[in-house]
Formats: structure tokens, C-alpha cells, sequence
């Protein structure tokens, strides 16, 4: 790095060693941020002007090189050179290389430590709408098959051990709040991140540009950070964005360990389409679950990026560190991760066939009806704790008799207890389960319906919000 590119050097003597040059440089992953930092640069241009610091035709200049730069980075056409520290060096230099002396006012007035805070914000409110929309299709996929198999029986698991029988659609219709909830969690993030670091400053804020409010309304933020050291410090708006997609990344696991689990021969219940899936090398009849199970895999690659980065912040004193340069690398990964992943995950999910049929006759085994006889006893004034006593007692008949418990003649209930009466028999079946849980949560098709509907009047709104990035264009 030659002293002519670097943004400092005035009071050194000697050169920068070559391998500090090496673990200094930031280019190869923040170049990524060029476009960002083209933008706040031509708002800061602006500032400038209308603080009286730069004139009329040198904006008109700097802000013509900064617009041709935009189109050449939005083109892919724009590289950093190997001398370029980090990104905002480069964007310096490229503008002085075509307007010439002028283009070093640019400087004035703020600081690497504010420039690189408001780029990782911008690129980050993008971030998180693009990652939600992706979100959003996944979850219109899932409650199209949730609305399919709205009433399909199905055994449902605690402990992993048949414990009630529920819909499919239920089942299925978790997973989209989950995901839902994961894109809320992104618009409350949001609100936090509405406030524009630029006029921090290194860390004391600035002498020169203080119309601080128009400067943020430029970037689509609604009002300047309030603490100019808090706002080149601070990190949690990444920490929080890496949480979020540390969380989809163990919806994601959770929804792909029941794939894998359930698609096993064990299981059956439900197949993967052949698009989703991959073949073995050796095992001619393969068909492995591999979508499913890369999502499981990389849900450690995005836990282990925030947890790289709170280690990172952990015994940072306030103000700018260097050691905040490893906050973008995380960063992006867990964008490029996600937004390979969510698209493929859906795919697989809009593909999944089930086995109804197998539903059908699993739902009621395991004794998953016995609760029905303690309800039934409930409902003939029988206090619960006896009731479940009871029921108990007839699971106890029906394993010495090897059968289920429904499956118990009304005779051998009658012998257990005097008040289960002939009519115990209807509330016995999948079908009356099913329909007798009609609580407002509850499995009952009805109500996974209504949920549903509930859901999809959700995910527009939340759409809505995907779609509309604050920030800017250049203009
Ligand atoms: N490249 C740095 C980063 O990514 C920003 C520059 C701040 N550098 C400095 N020496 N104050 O965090």
C-alpha cells in the first residue's frame, strides 16, 4: 500500500509492513458494501453543499462520478484495486480519480467509523426484507399443504411417542407460525434499526455537518442515532440480525429433522419428490433426504456466526475498534446461507407427498384415544385425577389383551369402571378426537381452517413490508 492510497499517513515515517497491509485490507469481503457507501457518499456530498463547504458545480461533479460509479458497481463492472485498504478507501479514490482535487472534501465531516456502520444498516434493512420474502413463499407453501390435508388424521408425537391423534394440517400449520414469528421478529428488529449513524463522526460527532435529520431522511431512516459514541460502537443491530437468522436456521432444522425422520422406512409417512432429493454413490437405490438435511447442517454455520460475533463484542470498550471489522463476514454469510437455502427448503416443502393411508391407521395407535375416556369420565362429573386413574386401568386391559384401547368391546370398559357406559364408543374413534378439539388452538379441522386463514391475513401484511425497502436508490 503506497502512502498516496492510504486514508491516513501524514505523521508516519516508515511503510506499512507488507503482511500488516495483508491483515488490514477488508476489500475482498466489504467491496460488497460499494454500493451502500456510493449512496451515503452522494448524501454527504449534498450535505456538505448545503452547509457551504463544497459549491454548487463541485457537487454537481462529485456527484456525477458517484452516479457513474452506481451504475458500474450495479453492473458488477467495479473493482477495488489491490492498494485499497477497505472499501471506503476506494470509493474515495475512484471519485478523485475522476473529479480530481476537489473530490478529497468528501472526507470532511465524518469518519470510516460512522461510514461503516451506516453501510452494514443499509445493506442490512435489505437484507432482512429480502430474507422475508423468501420466508413469506415458504410459508404460503406450507399452508397450501396445511389447507390440503386440513382434516387428515394423523398420530401426533410427545416424547416422540404416539401421544394424541391431530390433523395433518395442524402439524404442518406450525411450522408457518414459527416462520411467521421469525419475520416479525425482522419488522421489530427494523424499528430499531431506523436511526442513522452519519455525524458520529471517529466518535464525537460533527463540527461540520449538523443537519443531521436531513441527512437521514436521504438514507430512508427517520431520525439521527442519538449517542455519537453509542452509534459507531454499537452492534447489536448485527447481533440481532444474526439471532434471527440463528433462529429461522433452527426452525428450519427442527421442521428438517421431522423430514428426515418421518420419510425413513420406519416412519413412511411422508416422501420427498425425486427434485429434492440425491442418490447414493455405491447404493443404487438410494434416495436421501438432502435438502432437508443441509438445512440441519447449516443451522450450525448460522448459530456459529453470532456466536463468533458476540464473542467479538464481548470486551469491546465503547467507541470504534478494529476488532469490529470481523462484523460483516458473519454477516454475509448468514445472508448468502439463508437466501440459498429458503428457496430450496420451500421447493421441498411444495413437494412433499404423504401417506395418508398410513396416517389413517397409525393416528389411533399407541392407546392415543385414552385421554377420551378420562374427558368422557370428566364429563360425567368424574374428578380428572380418577378419571386419568381409570383410564389408565383400561390401557392396562387392553395391553394384557394385545389390542388398542379403542379397541376394547364396550363390556371390557364397562368392567373397569361401571360408568363408562355403551355410549364411551363414539367418543372413541380418531374422527371424535379430532373434532373435540375445538379449543381456539386446538387440532380440530374447523379450527385449523380458521388458522390458517388467520395466518395467510398475516403473512399479506408482513409481505407488504418485504416489498417496501427504505433505502434509497441513487437518483
Ligand atoms: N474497515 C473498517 C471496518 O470494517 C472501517 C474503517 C475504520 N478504520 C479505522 N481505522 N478507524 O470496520
Amino acid at each position: 500500500m503506497s502512502k498516496s492510497n492510504k486514508l491516513w499517513g501524514g505523521r508516519f515515517e516508515k511503510d506499512t509492513a507488507t503482511s500488516m497491509t495483508s491483515l488490514s485490507k477488508s476489500t475482498h469481503f466489504d467491496w460488497r458494501l460499494a454500493p451502500f457507501d456510493l449512496l451515503q457518499t452522494d448524501v454527504h456530498v449534498q450535505a456538505l453543499n448545503r452547509a457551504k463547504l463544497i459549491d454548487d458545480s463541485e457537487t454537481k461533479q462529485i456527484r456525477k462520478a458517484i452516479q457513474d460509479l452506481f451504475k458500474k458497481a450495479s453492473s458488477g463492472d467495479l473493482f477495488p484495486n489491490e492498494m485499497d485498504e477497505d472499501v471506503h478507501t476506494a470509493i474515495e479514490r475512484m471519485i478523485i480519480e475522476i473529479v480530481g482535487e476537489i473530490g478529497g472534501k468528501i472526507r470532511a465531516g465524518r469518519s470510516r467509523n460512522d461510514q461503516v456502520v451506516t453501510d452494514l444498516k443499509l445493506f442490512l434493512r435489505g437484507s432482512a426484507r429480502l430474507i422475508s420474502q423468501q420466508l413469506v413463499s415458504l410459508c404460503e407453501e406450507i399452508n397450501v399443504q396445511a389447507t390440503k390435508y386440513f382434516d387428515q388424521p394423523s398420530p401426533g408425537f410427545t416424547h416422540l411417542q404416539h401421544a394424541q391423534p391431530v390433523t395433518l394440517g395442524h402439524e404442518l400449520a406450525k411450522h408457518s407460525q414459527a416462520f411467521i414469528r421469525d419475520i416479525e421478529r425482522f419488522t421489530d428488529w427494523d424499528i430499531r434499526v431506523d436511526n442513522c449513524p452519519l455525524g458520529a463522526g471517529a466518535l464525537a460527532g460533527s463540527a461540520l455537518v449538523t443537519d443531521l435529520m436531513w441527512v437521514a431522511n436521504q438514507l430512508g431512516f427517520s431520525k439521527p442515532s442519538e449517542n455519537s459514541i453509542d452509534a459507531v460502537s454499537d452492534r447489536d443491530f448485527v447481533a440481532e440480525y444474526l439471532f434471527i437468522c440463528s433462529v429461522i436456521g433452527v426452525h428450519l432444522s427442527r421442521f428438517a429433522e421431522e423430514i428426515i425422520l418421518l420419510s425413513s422406512t420406519e416412519f413412511g409417512y411422508v416422501k420427498l419428490d425425486d427434485q429434492y432429493s440425491t442418490g447414493s454413490s455405491i447404493m443404487p437405490q438410494k434416495k436421501n433426504p438432502d435438502a432437508a438435511e443441509l438445512a440441519r447442517g447449516k443451522s450450525g454455520r448460522l448459530i456459529g456466526n453470532l456466536t463468533g460475533l458476540l464473542v467479538t463484542l464481548k470486551g469491546l470498550p465503547f467507541a470504534y475498534n478494529r476488532d469490529l471489522q470481523e462484523d460483516k463476514e458473519p454477516v454475509f454469510d448468514s445472508h448468502d446461507t439463508l437466501m440459498l437455502l429458503l428457496p430450496a427448503f420451500t421447493g421441498m416443502v411444495k413437494t412433499l407427498s404423504f401417506d395418508t393411508h398410513k396416517l389413517n391407521e397409525n393416528a389411533s395407535k399407541g392407546h392415543s384415544l385414552a385421554t377420551e375416556i378420562a374427558d368422557f369420565l370428566v364429563k360425567k362429573n368424574v374428578p380428572f385425577n380418577q378419571a386419568h386413574e381409570i383410564s389408565g386401568n383400561c390401557v392396562k386391559l387392553a395391553e394384557s389383551k394385545k389390542v388398542e384401547v379403542h379397541e376394547l368391546t364396550s363390556q371390557d370398559l364397562a368392567s373397569v369402571f361401571k360408568e363408562l357406559t355403551n355410549d364411551v364408543m363414539e367418543v372413541l374413534t380418531v374422527k371424535a378426537s379430532l373434532l373435540a378439539r375445538s379449543s381456539y388452538s386446538g387440532t380440530s379441522p374447523v379450527n385449523v381452517k380458521a388458522q390458517i386463514g388467520r395466518m395467510n391475513e398475516k403473512i399479506s401484511v408482513l409481505n407488504k413490508w418485504a416489498n417496501h425497502n427504505p433505502v434509497p436508490e441513487i437518483s
